[in-house]
């Protein structure tokens, strides 16, 4: 269990259609940006105020920095092993299989469990917009899950079907695509910002942390999912131009950019309309996505933002401006779809690799005949997701998910800095800068925002670890390809790129 897939039979087995080197510093961060931008800053600012009030501006600092510091790790790795697989594969490489297995279980969870969080936060927004432009009321036990006040949540579960068919006829979103998208979710910000920053009351800051600096950390470790998506851009290393220079510039200058607009949208929300949490009898917060919170919610007289579904459109509705608030619901439902099409495309990804090195049964990366997509394990995905997004709330499902991306960004950075001391001269295009601090600081964030998650989503993180254990012992580990000395076959590849990259250079 401890063997390695070295990572020349990586390099060799992989794909490698030598991509053309095109992007520079302003195309990667635009990458970022538009894998990033998503529903955590259109839907889970609300959770964020009902866990820390005010104080969730210093949340969304501490998850930046994490995903800062845990960026520049992932960099270095993906430029060295620009293969398909992403943290699976580079832990393959250097940790061994089973820790290449674990971390490949826990990317399940980032990825298919964080495209239903999406679809869930899309509902939201879909279904506010459809009720204030044309004064439909849709019951919601249709449009909510069990633990939200209502039934099923069929939006989501709608969305998230149409993704799983456009993957399967082998949609990819173009460079174009992601450009517009990006410029829609940016107007939308900006015009939020606009809007609700001249009109703060200072006195809405105050108190600043009504839960403690406890909730600031509950609030960061669920507000991390906001971050989430710039893998994009350190698997587009291999198609970069000067990656030494670019790579750092697009990762954190795409981090950086959704990190202002996340504080001034923030900012924004507090000072307009107030975000202090609602609180129980016992002066205890109750916690998002929970009966008793939409219970408290629908007994207040006049909403609060923290009871939002759609908390950016919902504060400018009760500001004075309903219309702008329909078209910031507009452009989330136009952009929040590729957040999940990236999302779903990376678990078919994942699943493909695993799968061709034996871990995972083989019919999972059969390939359709006609469309050349892995189409029984994207229906499969595509199922489990219409599934979470049908019956969680979104704030759980983006904790799951943050619990799965956590332990993954925790591995890369432990892989980068072991390889460093294992294979100090192989080529690297990225190095990351200060690495025995960086990588350092990259493991402790990532275990700190774990250990601040709320209690079931560590369990049930603990619960899928020890399954994937199971899995690991009972099936894959006397079926794995290295164990058995198989070499792979290139030919099964469909002909997609690695997860979560949108390929600019196929424009040309
Ligand atoms: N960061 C992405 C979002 O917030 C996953 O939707």
């Amino acid at each position: 269990m401890w063997r390695v897939k070295p990572l020349d039979a990586i390099l060799a087995t992989a794909e490698k259609k030598s991509l053309h080197r095109s992007l520079g510093a302003f195309q990667l961060t635009m990458l970022g940006i538009g894998a990033v931008i998503g529903t955590g800053i259109f839907v889970l600012t609300a959770e964020a105020a009902q866990k820390a009030g005010p104080g969730m501006m210093i949340s969304f600092i501490i998850a930046g920095v994490v995903c800062a510091v845990a960026a520049l790790c992932y960099a270095e790795m993906a430029s060295m092993v620009p293969v398909s697989g992403s943290a699976y594969t580079y832990s393959y490489a250097v940790m061994g299989e089973l820790v290449a297995w674990m971390v490949g279980w826990a990317l399940i969870l980032e990825y298919a469990v964080a495209a239903g969080a999406v679809s869930v936060g899309w509902s939201g927004y879909v279904v506010g917009l459809l009720e204030a432009t044309f004064g439909l009321e849709i019951p919601d036990a249709l449009t909510l899950g069990p633990f939200d006040g209502g039934m099923i949540n069929l939006p989501a579960m709608a969305i998230a079907g149409l993704v799983t068919w456009l993957l399967v006829i082998g949609t990819r979103e173009s460079a174009t695509v992601n450009s517009i998208l990006v410029a829609i979710k940016v107007a939308a910000l900006t015009l939020f910002i606009v809007l609700a920053v001249p009109v703060m009351r200072m006195e809405e800051f105050t108190p600043f942390m009504p839960l403690g600096f406890a909730g600031v950390a509950t609030a960061a470790a669920s507000i991390f999912f906001a971050y989430v998506g710039f893998d994009a851009v350190s698997t587009a290393a291999e198609e970069t131009k000067n990656p030494q220079r670019n790579m750092p510039i697009g990762l954190i200058g795409s981090l950086s950019v959704c990190t202002i607009f996340y504080l001034l949208v923030a900012a924004g929300v507090i000072g307009s309309v107030g975000a202090q949490p609602v609180l129980g009898a016992d002066g205890a917060a109750l916690a998002p996505g929970s009966r008793e919170l939409a219970d408290a919610c629908r007994a207040l007289a006049d909403g609060k933002v923290v009871c939002s579904k759609e908390a950016l459109a919902w504060t400018l509705r009760e500001i004075g401006w309903p219309q702008i608030g329909n078209l910031i619901g507009l452009a989330a439902g136009l952009a929040l779809p590729s957040v999940i099409l990236m999302m779903m495309f990376g678990q078919t990804r994942i699943f493909f690799v695993m799968s061709r090195d034996g871990l995972l049964p083989a019919a999972f990366s059969k390939i359709h005949p006609k469309y050349n997509t892995p189409h029984v394990i994207t229906i499969i995905t595509g199922i489990a997701v219409a599934l979470f997004a049908a019956f969680f709330p979104v704030g759980q499902l983006a904790n799951i998910s943050n619990s799965g991306t956590l332990f993954a960004f925790a591995a890369v950075s432990i892989a980068v800095l072991v390889i460093r001391k294992t294979d100090p001269n192989r080529h690297r295009p990225f190095r990351t800068p200060l690495i025995w601090l960086t990588a350092p600081i990259a493991v402790l964030g990532c275990v700190f925002l774990f250990f601040s998650l709320d209690e079931k989503s560590k369990y049930l993180f603990v619960i899928w670890a020890v399954i994937g254990l199971l899995v690991y012992f009972l099936y894959s580990r006397s079926r794995s390809h290295v164990g058995r000395g198989i070499v792979d076959v290139p030919e099964l590849e469909p002909d997609a790129p690695p997860p979560n990259v949108v390929r600019p250079a196929e424009e040309h």
